[in-house]
């Protein structure tokens, strides 16, 4: 007697092992988060994110050319706004000579060919760290929605090639759509985080650019009024197929390793790109665990980034995005 199929036969060498592999990771598959501050030659490490950065527009300039050397094509910027900037409206949001607007230009005049994403949250220019106009304690929809449209309007003008809504209120994608329609930019793509959770992951974020939630009375210290419940599946798939219909060119699932279910499910249902992002906290754990020693950092980096791939991504917004490209370059 003898097992009919022996599965180790496919796994014998390296050799045989690539010839069956079927999720290959490329650079093809990466969007990387950049942080801009306002200054001159400044480049800030993130204490809760080690090996990552908080980029002046100068310094900027070297880190867009080295990532297209890297063959990394598609940057998503973040800002960090100064505190006298913020306010309960978005005002700096859509100052024309805002950080958002020179980092746009400064990326695209440095590398022309780079596909540039933006934010588009009120969350860095908020005083509350709301990613919404607060009145009374409510983060308000429509009146936020609206003020989101215009940013995006903004980001159109100064040269980006998608806006990338992360706030989570309803309606907004249509609301952004038509505006960008109305205003001319029909190439101006929408990357819409659809399925974002209320997650405990985006912590380092909100220290990378001190955009957490204040703690004030009457201000929500949370956003599960509306960023998505972690544990609802069906209405990831609800939140999809709503910003398809309302015009997203692609949606997103966030934060990635944990909600990995919800890519599958999402990549099964629908037709457009689906991407990922592994988020700040994903990063900040492994980052910790390496340096104990307690991990091997680059092995477990690349078969997280494969487990995202395989789970149905299409494209990966990750903070490992350099380190994985060197790897495997
Ligand atoms: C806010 C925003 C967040 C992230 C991206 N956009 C944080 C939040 O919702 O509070 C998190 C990204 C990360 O953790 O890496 N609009």
């Amino acid at each position: 007697m003898f097992p009919l199929n022996r599965s180790r036969r496919l796994r014998t060498s390296e050799a045989i092992r690539s010839l069956v592999r079927e999720t290959v990771i490329t650079p093809n598959d990466f969007l990387v988060p950049l942080f801009v501050v306002e200054g001159k030659g400044v480049k800030e490490e993130i204490p809760s994110m080690p090996n990552y950065y908080r980029y002046s527009l100068d310094l900027l300039q070297q880190e867009v050319k080295e990532l297209w050397k890297l063959g990394l094509k598609s940057v998503l910027l973040f800002v960090k706004v100064p505190e006298n900037l913020k306010d309960n409206a978005g005002k700096e949001a859509l100052n024309p000579n805002g950080l958002m607007q020179r980092a746009i230009k400064t990326v695209k005049n440095t590398v022309p060919d780079m596909l540039v994403m933006t934010d588009v949250a009120l969350d860095p220019y908020s005083e509350y760290g709301h990613d919404g106009i607060i009145e009374k304690g409510v983060i308000l929809n429509d009146e936020t929605s609206e003020v989101l449209a215009e940013m995006s309007i903004s980001h159109a003008n100064a040269g980006a090639d998608f806006v990338a809504p992360s706030d989570m209120m309803d309606g907004r994608i249509i609301t952004i759509r038509e505006a960008l329609e109305d205003e001319g930019f029909y190439n101006t793509g929408i990357m819409s985080y659809s399925a974002k959770y209320a997650s405990a992951f985006y912590g380092p974020f909100r220290d990378a650019l001190d955009s957490a939630p204040v703690n004030m009375k009457n201000i929500p210290k949370d956003k599960k009024t509306y960023q998505m419940d972690p544990a609802n599946r069906d209405e990831a798939i609800r939140e999809v197929e709503m910003d398809i219909d309302e015009g997203a060119d692609i949606v997103m699932v966030k934060p990635g390793l944990c909600y990995l279910d919800i890519v599958r499910e999402i990549r099964n249902h629908v037709e457009v790109p689906v991407a990922v992002y592994q988020v700040s906290g994903e990063y900040a754990m492994l980052k910790a665990a390496a340096e104990k020693g307690w991990l091997d950092h680059d092995a477990v980096m690349i078969e997280q980034i494969t487990a995202i791939k395989r789970a149905g991504a299409h494209i990966i917004a990750s903070y490992f995005s350099k380190d994985v490209v060197k790897l495997i370059s």
